[in-house]
């Protein structure tokens, strides 16, 4: 399903919507957020919200991100994908300047980093891969917190959290200690918490892991939204369909770098064709079906107990009948994800 798909699915959803952040300040007004002085490095737009050039970040031996190239445009939602250990934590990292890149360029909001991080960040919702609540402070507290921290005016803040408190769902847990929420209530917390100061740019690392799938369909609806009010999003994700239903561009990331990037649509075509033929039986039938497929110029990749022969359509009559009957299906993101990585979403 693509973005009209999701925002039609959105309209039922309404748990995350009603009365949320989103509906904190009229459309354009930014005075909530008390704007620092210093001017952006490029102040003339378009400006893309996110840059980075040729960014490499070291832990000792390990290279976790290795020459990387992004850019993500305003008002869009880019999907950062990639098996574990491809470095997409630590890009997001980069972007808040909780790590400091080694070599190469970043900027933010069009504030160069590492020097103006502090304003950069200010006008930037983030929310990390692993839970960071403060464990001893109840939900409202939490926000409270971070609606202080984020500058939100006194008068204003008990409002930014009461919403944010409804956009969570979590209006009447508002005086439950955060150790005593659930794991669900409790990312979305985190994910509330980042929206508290309504950011021009979201930083959602892994958004929807632990949710259950009602939950994670709002969040969907919830973040199809702010991009469509103008918030730039960089979300880096494991779930597939995650990807392939809210991001414009899609960034696959192995080893530090990304290896390909493009609209969803666009990547399943170029690599993966309209079609896909998945072919079941023994060990040896799978690998006959691999060398037949190979042999042909179809590449295919392993599911399991299935061999996915790719681009099905193109299959000449001959090829066709020597396969045999394979069950057809569209092809789709983690074909391209697999095909690439060589490693399987989980
Ligand atoms: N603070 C750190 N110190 C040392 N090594 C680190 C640190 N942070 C990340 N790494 C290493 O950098 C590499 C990239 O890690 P990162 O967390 O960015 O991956 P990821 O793509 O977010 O993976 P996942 O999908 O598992 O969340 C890994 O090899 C990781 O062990
Ligand atoms: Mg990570």
């Amino acid at each position: 399903m693509g973005q009209a798909g999701a925002r039609r699915k959105g309209r039922r959803l309404q748990r995350w919507d009603s009365g949320g952040v989103l509906g904190m300040l009229p459309p354009g007004d930014r005075t909530l957020l008390a704007r620092p002085s210093v001017e952006p490095a490029a102040a003339v737009p378009p400006v893309p919200a996110i840059s980075l050039r040729g960014v490499r970040k070291r832990f000792g031996a390990i290279v976790a991100v290795d020459g990387l190239d992004l850019e993500v445009p305003t008002g869009t939602c880019l999907g950062l994908l990639g098996p574990n250990g491809a470095g997409k934590s630590t890009t997001m990292r980069l972007l808040t300047a909780q790590a400091i890149a080694d070599e190469g360029e970043i900027s933010v909001l069009g504030y160069r980093l590492p020097e103006q991080s502090k304003v950069a960040r200010a006008e930037c919702g983030v929310v990390p891969q692993l839970d960071n609540l403060d464990v001893e402070l109840s939900t409202r507290q939490n926000l409270a917190v971070f609606a202080r921290l984020y500058r939100v005016p006194r008068p204003e803040r008990r409002a930014a959290v009461d919403r944010a408190l409804a956009l969570a769902g979590l209006t009447e847990r508002a005086d439950t200690r955060a150790d005593k929420l659930s794991g669900g209530m409790r990312r979305r917390l985190l994910i509330a918490r980042g929206l508290v100061h309504r950011p021009r740019l979201l930083l959602l690392d892994e958004p929807t892991v632990g949710l259950d799938p009602q939950v994670r369909q709002e969040l969907w609806a919830l973040i199809d939204r702010l991009r469509s009010e103008g918030v730039t999003v960089l979300m880096s994700t494991h779930y597939i369909e995650e990807a392939e239903r809210l991001a414009d561009t899609v960034a696959l990331m192995t080893a530090g770098k990304v290896i390909v990037s493009g609209r969803p649509t666009a990547l399943i075509l170029e690599y993966a064709g309209r079609e896909v033929a998945e072919y079941y039986g023994p060990p040896d039938r799978l690998m006959e079906v691999e060398t037949i497929a190979l042999g042909h110029g179809h590449p295919t990749r392993r599911t399991g107990p299935s061999v996915a022969v790719l681009n099905a359509e193109r299959l000449s009559p001959d090829t066709a009948e020597r396969l045999g009957a394979g069950a057809r299906r569209p092809a789709n993101l983690e074909d391209v994800f697999v095909l690439l990585t060589g490693e399987v979403i989980e």
